[in-house]
């Protein structure tokens, strides 16, 4: 059977990178979009043999989306999967309106467009498999970056609607939301609570889109951290947080 096309917005540093290393390792013909295109351009010519796509993308720019995302698929010769990794996450304590409003802008406004189009994508072509990811920060406020915990629950509540539609349409349209605690990528520089490297992540990403899982945590144990997060009454969880 041929490999699947796969789509990796937000490849050129973390989880995203990692991943398109290890699906270009692997044969997959994959696609690299993000803002800054030379890390996805050294990549793919370590792969010279494997089909590929590079193209300069700014979620932030939603009007750009469907033209880019278009000539990127003409170039890799279709889609199957999509892997949603672009997002903008920092601590905001101040509650400054312009950080809080460059992660509605990521998270919100560019996730949202990005993964209408490639639902729409998928339901003329009849299927297909849609993977973003959003975190476990979605699950619960948290004071240190309100933008940032909204935005996730956000994406997490956004991905069972399109389930839902998915569903009800009676189509083949995988959707997996992939939820990481902390991993050791540029935004999460010194933190060490059950860290995992971004070529652990990728292998466990890879693992649950070939699964078809609808939610992965990354690493597993952190779904423990995840139930604490949901079923702790409000009096703990603000003294704990
Ligand atoms: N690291 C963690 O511990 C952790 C935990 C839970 C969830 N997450 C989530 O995982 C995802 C990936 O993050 P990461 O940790 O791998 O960090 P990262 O190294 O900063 O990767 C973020 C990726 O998103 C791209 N990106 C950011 N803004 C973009 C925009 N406006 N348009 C297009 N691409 C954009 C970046 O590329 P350019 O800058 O080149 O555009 C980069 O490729 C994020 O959604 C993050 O919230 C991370």
């Amino acid at each position: 059977m041929p490999h699947p096309h796969i789509v990796i917005i937000g490849a050129s540093s973390g989880m995203g990178y990692a991943l398109a290393r290890l699906c270009l390792s692997k044969g997959y013909p994959t696609a690299m979009l993000a803002r800054h295109t030379a890390p996805m351009h050294t990549l793919a010519a370590q792969h010279p043999h494997v089909p590929h796509a590079v193209a300069q993308l700014d979620v932030c720019q939603t009007a750009t989306i469907p033209e880019v995302l278009q000539n990127t698929l003409a170039q890799l010769k279709g889609m199957d999967v999509l892997v949603h990794c672009a997002g903008y996450g920092v601590v905001n304590p101040q509650l400054d309106y312009r950080i809080e409003e460059g992660m509605i802008e990521t998270n919100i406004k560019g996730f949202t467009a990005v993964v209408d189009w490639a639902f729409q994508y998928f339901q003329q072509q009849g299927k297909g498999h849609l993977a973003v990811i959003t975190s476990v920060a979605g699950l619960r406020g948290d004071r240190h970056a309100p933008a940032y915990f909204a935005s996730k629950a956000y994406q997490i509540s956004y991905l069972q609607a399109l389930r839902h539609k998915a569903h009800k349409a009676g189509l083949p349209i995988y959707i997996t939301d992939i939820r990481p605690g902390f991993v050791d990528t540029k935004p999460m520089e010194g933190r060490r609570f059950w860290v995992c490297s971004p070529e652990t992540a990728a292998a466990q990403i890879f693992k649950a889109i070939r699964q078809h899982k609808r939610v992965a945590y990354i690493t597993p144990r952190w779904r423990w951290v995840a139930l604490a997060m949901r079923i702790a009454p409000s009096w703990l969880y603000e003294k704990v947080m």
